[in-house]
């Protein structure tokens, strides 16, 4: 029996619409959980909306609208929204469900039945934007740190929650837990908040003040704090107290928020449950801030990204991946869309894309697109060269998403993807079909890429949901042995002999950053011709050509470019047509390499394209550039960059 799985993002205030800060912290859960579903856990999801309080009346008046409608429109939003990001929570609590209230309700009750809650009168630091009182010594210049603008004096009586008593208690639970809040910087965060005496909390309002809330089960005329209210419905969701949902899952509880949240989440919350006598949850991740031109991404400032935009623009899986490996889970970012342009292009279609229609090709080419008998041996991983680096990913992989260090857990699958391309470069299946001999071999090495393949699309399942499932359907993996666990991706070989496949797909097509109108105008359209024409001396060098200035070697226009196809011209078997990719268009380029070089093993590989050549007709194609190679009368070798680049930086 696994340990069952919980996990929640913080529920989002409905005073304004979803940003990609909260689609980040959203998709950072449902990574988690569809990660321990793979583990073989039983898992529970939980997001929502936090509706009520002050915020949430200001918003609704300058629409001119009830509290409730406004919520009810803002909350869809949320709602709504996640499904386009492939978004599998189990449940969406809204603090205005009328269970949730009802919870709320029982723990007051409770807490102010066991005297830990009194009624005093008060007099202090008020910011309206955060709802909560301020001491001196958490504001900077006498400003609240998060709304820079100053406190107003409030004085009134209210009810205060005795956290002062448990301060101790928390301490000593955190100190003892090391694992309680990470990463670590928050956790000493929290302990330092907690060297200084913890002023006890204030958890009512007053209805004069405040009507949009819940109100008090010991007194009509206040209504809770809207913190107070929002933290219960991590165990609202689940059935408290009650619910089998609750005894499953409270026990194993995860919070995932960002670092705005961590005194409410990392104090408040543990507090007021110890206090109602139920079980603390077991950690509390924080995460950084997504920020723009290093400022927090936030309504008042203006510079949210819209996560519709995103999504309708690059599609969910290509954000959800961006997200994830950008990241540094702790650490904030910065968002820019030419960074998630380039990461598309370059570990997507590139890296992952490309392997993925490379082998596939070649398995369609030399089987007819059906696995083949191959070496029991092989089948079992025994002597799979692949087989040890896919285990070693596979156990890397899951130890830095336990921790969620999902940066790092998608770097580990991008190693074996290179690990992929170096093994299709050293075993050259395009030399095994050459030989009749070599058949078996052939089958060993294509079977070896495609159990590969299915290695990297179970692993990238938890991040890219809808690329795994097109990945598994091309690799002819149907939904009786889906990659749903860890158990079904260990077993090497699972791929049955005879499975005929789908032709491939493109995973991820490049993003064109300029856009067509560049295309079709200002592109010098440059041409090239095949590598070299007429013949060196036979075993001797060519004489070196005449010196030339510093600026005419700036005349030649050198980029780095990706074969993205390749294909034999007819009756001319020196020369290949080849698609290059150059990052911001696409080019047709006729190099004369066939004798050098089959179609298959020249796609995929990186070249360097002299971009600013004339173009030329070579046997009926027009070439748009060339590539550099050495060239010898008998064989030539292109030039390659030695690690993997952006496509169309330029050469110097
Ligand atoms: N309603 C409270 C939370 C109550 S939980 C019991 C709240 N809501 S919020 O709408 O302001 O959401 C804050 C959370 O949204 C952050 O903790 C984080 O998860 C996410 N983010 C909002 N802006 C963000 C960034 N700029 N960057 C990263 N995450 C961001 O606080």
């Amino acid at each position: 029996m696994t340990t069952p799985f919980y996990i929640t993002t913080p529920i989002y205030y409905v005073n304004a619409k979803p940003h990609i800060g909260h689609t980040y912290t959203t998709i950072a859960a449902d990574v988690a959980k569809r990660f321990h579903a793979m583990m073989g856990e039983e898992t529970f999801f939980l997001t929502g909306t936090d509706e009520h309080g002050d915020k949430i009346v200001k918003a609704a008046e300058q629409q001119n609208i009830t509290p409730k409608a406004y919520a009810d429109q803002i909350s869809s939003l949320f709602r709504d929204l996640w499904p386009d990001f492939n978004i599998d929570n189990n449940y969406f609590i809204r603090t205005t469900d009328p269970d949730h209230i009802a919870v709320v309700n029982q723990i007051l009750q409770k807490i102010f039945d066991s005297g830990d809650i009194y009624f005093s009168e008060y007099e202090g630091l008020y910011c309206f934007g955060c709802e909560r009182f301020y001491t001196e010594r958490e504001l900077v210049n006498g400003k609240c740190p998060d709304h820079e603008t100053e406190p107003e004096i409030i004085k009134e009586s209210n009810y205060f929650f005795k956290m002062s008593r448990y301060q101790e208690w928390l301490i000593n639970h955190i100190k003892k837990n090391p694992n309680f809040i990470q990463p670590e910087r928050y956790r000493n965060e929290t302990l330092a908040f907690l060297r200084e005496p913890l002023e006890d909390l204030c958890i009512s309002r007053p209805k004069s003040r405040l009507e949009w809330g819940i109100t008090l089960p010991f007194d009509e005329n206040y209504v809770t704090y809207v913190w107070f209210d929002a933290l219960i419905n991590y165990i609202s969701a689940l059935g408290f107290p009650d619910g089998d949902n609750f005894k499953k899952f409270w026990p194993q509880a995860r919070h995932i928020v960002a670092k705005d949240i961590l005194k409410p989440h990392g104090i408040y919350w543990p507090i007021m449950l110890k206090a109602a006598g139920i079980d603390i949850y077991n950690h509390l991740y924080v995460h950084g801030y997504w920020n723009i031109d290093e400022s927090k991404m936030s309504k008042s400032l203006g510079n949210v990204v819209d996560p519709h935009y995103l999504q309708s623009t690059y599609g969910a899986d290509a954000i959800r991946f961006f997200l994830m490996r950008e990241m540094v889970f702790g650490l904030d970012s910065n968002f820019s869309e030419s960074t998630l342009i380039e990461r598309i292009n370059t570990d997507l279609a590139n890296d992952l894309g490309n392997l993925f229609s490379r082998v596939l090709a070649m398995f369609h080419k030399y089987f007819n697109g059906t696995v083949p008998e191959i070496e029991p041996r092989v089948r079992n991983g025994e002597k799979a060269d692949l087989f040890a680096d896919a285990q070693h990913t596979i156990k890397k992989f899951k130890d830095e998403m336990q921790s969620l260090k999902f940066h790092k857990a998608i770097a580990s699958i991008w190693n074996f993807i290179s690990k992929m391309n170096k093994y299709v470069v050293s075993t050259a299946p395009w030399e095994l079909a050459k030989d009749e001999n070599k058949k078996d071999r052939l089958a060993d090495v294509i079977f070896n890429l495609i159990e590969g393949l299915r290695v990297i699309a179970g692993l990238i399942l938890p991040i890219m949901p809808q690329t795994s499932a097109t990945m598994q359907k091309h690799l002819g993996i149907n939904e009786e042995n889906a990659l749903s666990t860890f158990d079904r991706l260990e077993q090497w070989g699972s791929i049955k002999t005879g499975t005929g496949l789908p032709k491939p797909v493109t995973l991820f097509p490049r993003i064109d950053v300029k856009n067509k109108n560049r295309q079709n105008k200002n592109l010098k359209n440059i041409n090239q011709t095949p590598v070299k024409q007429g013949k060196p001396e036979k075993k001797s060098l060519p004489d070196l050509k005449p010196e030339i200035s510093f600026d005419d070697v700036l005349k030649l226009d050198l980029r780095v470019a990706t074969v993205t196809h390749a294909e034999k011209i007819p009756k001319a078997n020196k020369l290949l047509k080849l698609e290059v990719d150059l990052g911001e268009e696409k080019r047709t380029i006729v190099a004369g390499i066939a004798k050098s070089y089959s179609p298959e093993e020249i796609c995929g590989k990186q070249v360097i394209v002299v971009a600013n050549l004339k173009p030329a007709k070579l046997m009926g194609v027009q070439s748009q550039g060339m590539l550099l190679a050495s060239v010898t009368d008998d064989a030539c070798a292109i030039a390659t960059i030695e690690k993997s680049v952006p496509l169309g930086v330029p050469v110097k």
